[in-house]
């Protein structure tokens, strides 16, 4: 059984599941997939959606009961997507200032995040980029850079992910561009960087029933396709091993 890093499945707060009963249904479609504890991961910062941490420590918990009550086996725990802030002239990472404050949500949300989900800009390679993740890294905080194979940057120049690499940073790819869901592109890149063992995690990045959850279909597909299962296997164990230092943070401020 798999560990999901990233989705939309808490409902109504961006663009991912709109009800609880599309919630619900994705949740299904992960558990059939061999998804059973899944971290909920909503925008936080982009142009166009943020939500407030406090709403998803909520709402969390509100699809954890409604799941339980459906008898769904999937556990959630609450994270953001941080979309990267860029900071013009150096100095201090807001998105690191923001996780310190509590603003935004590392994976498990709780105080003393140990990962987070960070989002580059999908156009353009962040100027701050190696300084972002290096900070992040002496305060302690590993960086999982959200779907790096979507980023036009990187299609344009793939060279640019070593500099993120260099930084001790791991890289996410998604199902779906595993799948050529998101392009040849993408898919090339999934398969480039997989082989060269840059990749650390697999995740749905689920929206809904048009970009569903699922990880086993991706992982069939790294094994059978590619003949790269030793480093899907990797990802598995990475994923698990953010759970299970989630759990362990949760225990300590209990
Ligand atoms: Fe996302």
């Amino acid at each position: 059984m798999q560990v999901d890093c990233h989705s939309h499945i808490l409902p109504g707060v961006d663009d991912g599941a709109r009800t609880l009963e599309q919630s619900l249904v994705m949740a299904r479609v992960a558990v059939a997939q061999g998804t059973d504890r899944m971290f909920a991961t909503p925008h936080g910062y982009t142009s166009s959606f943020h939500v407030d941490p406090h709403v998803i420590l909520e709402k969390t918990r509100v699809l954890h009961t409604a799941l339980q009550e459906a008898q769904i086996p999937l556990k959630v725990l609450p994270g953001m997507e941080v979309h990267h802030f860029v900071r013009a002239h150096g100095g201090e990472s807001e998105d690191l200032l923001r996780l310190q404050q509590q603003s935004a949500l590392g994976l498990g949300g709780y105080r003393n995040p140990r990962h987070v989900l960070l989002e580059f800009s999908f156009d353009d390679w962040p100027r701050d980029a190696g300084d972002t993740l290096r900070q992040c890294k002496m305060a302690g905080i590993q960086v999982v850079l959200a779907h790096p194979e979507r980023y036009i940057a990187l299609q344009k120049s793939p060279d640019l992910i070593e500099q993120a690499l260099e930084q001790g940073a791991w890289m996410q790819l998604t199902s779906g561009s595993i799948l050529g869901r998101f392009g040849s592109k993408a898919q090339e890149l999934s398969r480039l960087w997989l082989s060269q063992g840059y990749i650390h995690i697999v995740a749905s990045d689920a929206h809904g029933p048009t970009r569903p959850p699922g990880l086993q279909e991706a992982y069939d597909h790294i094994e059978r396709e590619w003949g790269l299962g030793e480093w899907g296997q990797r990802c598995q164990d990475n994923a698990e091993s953010i759970w299970e230092t989630a759990l362990s943070e949760m225990a300590k401020q209990a």
